[in-house]
């Protein structure tokens, strides 16, 4: 039986409700290359299900779909998915609603809830997306557990959470920004002040800090035009980000592996060819760890699974 939440919890998870009532996010925002990579992967389970299992439709869960962009664009393009979304944000949610509505969509379905608040319908899903959310939530770690328990036993499970090592200048910039703004209390002003500091300190330094290189013209005008992304990157009341064997960690106490670690170079080629062969000669685990180290990410997006995985 899932414990009730403590009050420090439960307080940070209503100020995070509304921080996103304020802020429905992704709202228009286009999707990204991590956003392309979610279709394909979720493409090839369609088809390695087919293969496993015969023709039968897959079950989604899409945790904290927001706006539920995600969930209608897999709706969309998979009519042998049938989607629920989720969010605890029931002004998301109405956004949501009216995407899949006004796209003629029956094959998804959204619901509000709290993903801390008690177990999920035990080994439902047969794909389970939760991206960019739990970092967000008052206790990763409890979250993480009700999504595995909803988990088919064969299910998996796609996670997007933000990176330590590749975040840190940014947890830097949004320290100096919330000094900055610590007398401010109008929410439209704190994002005007937020969208110019990330485009006019220095050359636009934050925003270089925060993508690993100086952006470009489609970044910018993300930044410029999409006031729920600024809030969301530099106002946010709670986010914390992890290490990849922190990460694993988490994963592991609640039954999880990583089966795959997508959207980075796990190769080790940037190393020069002797430094290369050494990491590569690491047991499994001082493999990682080294990888995580040298590529620094500023989010790792994983597929997990239940046995079977990396490292093993
Ligand atoms: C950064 S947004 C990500 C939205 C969407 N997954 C995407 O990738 O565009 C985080 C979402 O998590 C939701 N969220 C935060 N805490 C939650 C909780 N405890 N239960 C359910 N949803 C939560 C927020 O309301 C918000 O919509």
């Amino acid at each position: 039986m899932t414990r009730k939440l403590d009050e420090p919890d439960a307080e940070m998870t209503r100020a995070v409700a509304s921080f996103y009532e304020r802020h429905p996010f992704p709202g228009e925002r286009q999707p990204d290359a991590d956003g392309l990579l979610l279709m394909r992967r979720v493409a090839s389970m369609i088809a390695d299900a087919r293969h496993e299992a015969g023709p039968r439709r897959l079950r989604l869960l899409d945790a904290g779909c927001g706006t539920g962009n995600t969930s209608v664009a897999l709706a969309r393009t998979f009519p042998a998915l049938d989607v629920q979304g989720m969010d605890i944000c029931g002004r998301s949610l109405d956004l949501a609603r009216a995407a899949a509505q006004d796209a003629g969509l029956e094959n998804v379905a959204f619901a509000q809830g709290d993903l801390l608040a008690g177990p999920l319908p035990a080994g439902r899903w047969d794909i389970i997306v939760c991206l960019g959310v739990v970092h967000h939530t008052a206790n990763m770690e409890r979250a993480l557990g009700h999504l595995a328990q909803a988990l088919a036993p064969d299910g998996r499970m796609m996670l997007w959470v933000y990176g330590r090592h590749g975040r840190y200048h940014h947890q830097l910039n949004r320290r100096l920004l919330a000094l900055l703004l610590k007398d401010e209390t109008d929410p439209t002003r704190q994002v005007e002040l937020a969208r110019e500091f990330a485009l006019d300190t220095g050359d636009g330094e934050p925003l270089s800090d925060l993508y690993g290189f100086v952006p470009g013209r489609h970044e910018r005008e993300q930044v410029v035009l999409n006031d729920a992304w600024i809030a969301d990157q530099f106002l946010h009341t709670n986010e914390r980000a992890v290490d990849l064997p922190e990460f694993l960690g988490m994963i592991k106490a609640v039954g999880l592996v990583m089966h795959e670690w997508l959207g980075e170079d796990t190769s080790g080629t940037r190393l020069p060819p002797a430094l290369a062969a050494r990491l590569d000669r690491l047991p499994e685990q001082e493999r990682l760890c080294a990888l995580d180290l040298l590529l620094k990410p500023r989010r790792y997006f994983v597929e997990a699974r239940r046995k079977g995985g990396w490292p093993s």
